[in-house]
């Protein structure tokens, strides 16, 4: 599946994120945030550091954090909202702008973003802001954050008339992955974030999918499977941005199953009925099926797909969405609204075979909305 990965004797995973001055590494690993204060000591001698967080990561993981960067002589301020998408908005933004400042957070000081993928968005904006721009430490304690959110440099808060409307590319300085932070986690968060694992292979790499097929009930369970797993989805997602840091071309891929995910998301009203990644999961499904309808794809790619991530006890089906979903009628509208449509063609995340996709910014509304009349049906 790839040349090996750096791994240093002390047995973390290095993925470089190659940016010419803005590169950066991820380090994976067990315990990997024991390192986070030698390694800011290093990358910034004299920092002091905000460390942004919420009320749940901080009750499990601020005291810990806040003493590794002490034993490194690092002052730290701790920044806590409440968990929960909520955070991302105006209101959140300005408090957490304002604590910054208030903490006298300098142009060669810190922040540390300590949480799943709202307070890394948040954290990044906020950086990418004070002071026209403040370097920051992604810790991300998800799954989901650590394999995609956390890398990238997407940060950004919601308007009230969309998602992530509101942002900055403001890329990190080094993300610690601490796979063992992942014990905690509930498990429904935990094969939510699958599915963002599962897509890396579902887009560019068939032989991860085939190793995931084969080993995913080893990720779940911890140990080196899991951490293989970030690894190499890490190192996915660092060679697209690196390749397409803007979203002008390639980084779309990693949007596959998003467009169809994100309708039943919305229409959920971004609630525990769908999770972002179980949305992702019926989103890469109805992408493979839509791809076969269209005769892009055939043999039993889409088979393969549906059975691994059921498999995995993830939704595969419209009907496996909590309380109902929206009409056609509304989830075209969520899909114009998510991927503009451009001289009356939609753009999707298409495939020609598992780790096959590509950009398609050809396809006909009136198709999407034909099949997904027939998938409501049947
Ligand atoms: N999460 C998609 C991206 O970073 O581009």
């Amino acid at each position: 599946m790839t040349a090996p990965l750096r791994q240093p004797a002390s047995g973390e995973t290095i993925v470089p994120v190659a940016l010419g001055d803005r590169a950066y590494d991820i380090v994976i690993g067990r315990d990997a945030i024991v390192t986070l204060g030698s390694r800011i000591k290093t990358l910034r001698p004299g920092a002091r550091v905000a460390i942004l967080t919420d009320d749940n990561v901080a009750a499990t993981h601020l005291a810990r954090v806040t003493d590794i960067l002490k034993a490194s002589g690092i002052e730290s301020t701790p920044i806590v909202v409440k968990p929960g998408e909520s955070s991302k908005g105006y209101a959140t933004f300005e408090t957490v702008c304002e604590a910054i400042i208030a903490a006298r957070i300098e142009r060669s000081d810190l922040i540390v973003a300590l949480g799943g993928g709202v307070i890394g968005d948040l954290a990044g904006f906020a950086a990418a802001s004070v002071r026209r721009g403040l370097d920051f430490v992604q810790v991300p304690t998800s799954l989901l954050a650590q394999v995609d959110s956390s890398v990238g440099g997407k940060t950004g808060i919601n308007s009230r008339q969309g998602k992530n409307l509101i942002g900055a590319f403001h890329q990190p300085i080094l993300v610690i992955a601490d796979t063992a932070v992942l014990d905690t986690l509930p498990a429904r968060e935990f094969r939510a974030g699958y599915a963002e694992v599962a897509k890396y292979g579902l887009l560019g790499d068939a032989d991860f999918f085939a190793w995931l097929e084969t080993n995913w009930r080893d990720v779940f369970a911890g140990g080196a499977a899991r951490e293989h797993a970030i690894a190499v989805s890490c190192r996915a997602k660092a060679a697209i941005v690196a390749r397409d840091e803007r979203e002008t071309g390639d980084r779309a891929l990693l949007n596959l199953g998003h467009t169809f995910g994100h309708a039943f998301e919305a229409g959920a009203g971004f609630s525990q009925r769908l999770l972002h990644g179980e949305a992702v999961s019926l989103g890469c499904v109805l992408a493979y099926e839509f791809s076969e309808r269209q005769g892009l794809v055939g043999g039993n790619s889409v088979a393969r797909v549906r059975a691994h991530l059921a498999d995995a006890g993830l939704p595969t089906k419209i009907s496996d969405v909590q309380g109902g979903t929206p009409d056609v009628d509304r989830l075209m509208e969520l899909i114009a609204q998510d991927k503009k449509v451009k001289r009356g063609k939609l753009t999707f995340i298409l495939v020609r075979g598992v780790g096959q996709a590509f950009v398609a910014n050809d396809v006909d509304p009136a198709a999407i909305r034909a099949f997904l009349a027939d998938k409501r049906a049947s």
